[in-house]
């Protein structure tokens, strides 16, 4: 949530440009107000506005702002609604001191109601301006001589909450003063030129050398050097270079990022499963060890997690295995010892309500397994065992590629977990794995090619709808879900999935001429059911819309029909049945008008509880 950039350099250019487009490539984050400030022959020059980057810099000439370091921000609104008040950066009385923040500040109208006490004036009804605020006041106090860095290291002390603060102070015009505590921020190293911002594919196009900053640490950056500290000790971090290209953060020639990502999925799975065998042979002695384990995500993520967790009560058929979406870990906390593993999703690796639970856990001494598509994010580091998907930088706030990845790698695990457990045989375990590795990559292009045209053909007739159903029974119910929450994120069509069994003790009700109904009907041992469950609703006279295979008799009961091939290995199911409905979701809000890459109120890494 809330995108930042600062850079600082000692080429000759202005940095305004590159911070401007930086933000662009931060926009999946919050684009309700956007601002830049700069200093320039030590004085400051901010402007900033309510609107999403193109407009405010349409409107203000943003990358047009002269200066060799700045910081610059594009928000999501926590504290006070989206204005050029509210818009950051925020300074502080004297206007030198200047402060960009994502996170929240939780004892802010304390910190606040101190300041204004001492004569303090404030311009926005935020929580970050407070910092700047507190940073004046620190370095105010003549009694005792400060370093801006003392000041700043005092100022943190004093706030609770989570932040990734970045800050210039017109006295110091080569410097960039950050923070991070939970909120992510990441460095980017060139030699005449440091940069910060909140991923990594907001510099990506100028540096691949890369520092994640952990939490509690602190860091100066100016064009030549980075200086980090936590509590006080210096820390020597190995920078990584990062595999992501500059075009991978880009469109590439297409309308949307969502649509880019939909059809790099081919090309993310298989890079995904290249997986290194001893990786997953240490995941799968770390489940068979635990007690008990506990899926923990949110949203896709979470989606995809339950689909580990059908696979999972398969294989390892009486170790208990839970399903927690990570905000309501709370209830299962008592679970959390040293005989439990936790599994945690999340493509971020930074969702504060997955790391919320997770500290507990390890406190506890559960050992954690995580999937994550950003390398040395929060959650990897808060795990023992990391896996990685290889689905480079995702933009569209609406997850697709990565939901597909982190399918195909718990498909992969539990293909282990098959041979491990006894399940089967050396000899079917390598056909299984074959065919899984090299069935992925083809059947999801072939799922694409033929049926993106049917998909946007479909957005033209329930475009007009204001609801739609998701239905779906056993393994297939993740992939309804997803469904929904697709169609209902981007498009804001009202969607809902439920188990297609229970769609009759209430849902139903709604029911009427045209209400769109999709069936999530592979032709398995629920293929009868699933016919049933399309009668009943096409007695009421819903539109049947059915995702399914071209044997299976609810093609004659349904009014459009998705066909996905039939697959060798079921495991792939999650990720074929999926397919048409990202594309339904796609097609559905490009005809609405919504721009699906950036859906109203939502943001693509929730760094809030
Ligand atoms: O980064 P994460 O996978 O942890 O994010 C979890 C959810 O916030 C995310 O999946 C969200 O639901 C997306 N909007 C889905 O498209």
């Amino acid at each position: 949530m809330c995108g930042i950039i600062a850079i600082t350099t000692s080429s000759k250019v202005n940095v305004s440009k590159m911070i401007t487009d930086g933000l662009k490539k931060l926009e999946y984050r919050g684009y309700d107000s956007v601002g830049i400030a700069t200093i320039n022959n030590g004085k400051i020059n901010i402007l900033k506005d309510a609107g999403t980057i193109d407009k405010v810099n349409n409107r203000l000439s943003l990358e047009n702002l002269q200066g060799t370091i700045g910081i610059g921000h594009t928000r999501w609104a926590t504290h006070g609604p989206p204005s050029r008040e509210n818009a950051h950066p925020h300074s502080d009385c004297t206007g030198n001191i200047i402060v960009v923040h994502n996170g929240i500040i939780e004892n802010y109208l304390e910190l606040k109601e101190n300041l204004l006490k001492k004569g303090h004036n404030f311009s926005s009804e935020t929580d970050s301006e407070v910092f700047a605020h507190l940073m004046e006041e620190e370095l105010k106090q003549k009694n005792h001589e400060l370093s801006f860095i003392n000041a700043f290291k005092r100022v943190l002390a004093k706030i609770e909450g989570t932040y990734a603060i970045t800050l210039i102070h017109s006295e110091e015009p080569e410097t960039i003063f950050l923070a991070r505590k939970d909120s992510p921020l990441v460095i980017g190293i060139r030699e005449d030129t440091k940069f910060a911002a909140s991923d990594i594919p907001a510099f990506l196009e100028y540096t691949k050398k890369v520092i994640v900053l952990k939490n509690g640490e602190i860091a100066t950056l100016t064009p030549q050097a980075v200086y980090i500290e936590k509590n006080g000790f210096r820390i020597q971090p190995k920078p990584v270079i990062v595999s992501w290209t500059a075009a991978s953060a880009q469109k590439s020639g297409y309308p949307h990022f969502m649509l880019k990502e939909i059809h790099e999925q081919p090309i993310a799975l298989r890079n995904t499963l290249k997986i290194d065998l001893n990786v997953i042979n240490k995941a799968s002695s770390k489940i068979l060890d635990a007690e008990r384990i506990i899926f923990l995500a949110c949203g896709t993520s979470y989606h995809a997690a339950l689909s580990g967790y059908h696979q999972f009560q398969r294989i390892l058929k009486k170790k208990p295995v839970y399903k927690v979406i990570a905000s309501e870990f709370e209830s299962y906390s008592h679970l959390f010892d040293e005989e439990t593993l936790i599994f945690a999703i999340s493509q971020s690796g930074e969702t504060l309500d997955v790391m919320k639970a997770l500290s507990p856990a390890r406190k506890l001494g559960a050992s954690i397994i995580s999937i994550a598509n950003v390398v040395d994010s929060s959650i990897p580091r808060l795990s023992h065992i990391s896996l990685y998907t290889k689905a480079g930088p995702e933009i569209g706030v609406a997850a697709t590629k990565t939901h597909t990845a982190q399918v195909s790698l718990l498909a992969r695990l539990a293909l282990q977990l098959e041979y491990d457990t006894g399940l089967v045989e050396k000899n079917e375990f390598n056909q299984n794995l074959e065919s899984l590795i090299s069935e992925i990559p083809q059947v999801t292009r072939s799922v694409i090619n033929q049926n993106e045209f049917k998909a946007k053909s479909l957005a033209s007739i329930i475009s007009n709808q204001n609801h739609a159903y998701f239905l779906a029974r056993g393994m297939s119910i993740p992939v309804a879900l997803e469904g929904a929450l697709k169609l209902k994120e981007i498009s804001y069509i009202h969607a809902e999935a439920f188990p297609a069994g229970e769609s009759k003790h209430g849902p139903i009700a709604i029911v009427e001429s045209m209400f769109p109904v999709i069936m999530i009907a592979p032709n398995d041992r629920t293929a009868k059911k699933m016919l049933s469950n399309a009668e009943e609703m096409r007695a009421r006279g819903a539109y049947i819309i059915s995702v399914t295979e071209k044997d299976h008799n609810i093609i004659e009961r349904s009014d459009y029909t998705f066909i996905v091939p039939k697959t060798m290995s079921p495991l792939v199911r999650p990720i074929t049945y999926v397919i048409p409905l990202q594309m339904l979701a796609y097609y559905a809000a490009v005809r609405r008008g919504f721009d699906p890459d950036k859906p109203k109120n939502l943001a693509k890494t929730v760094t809030v509880e």
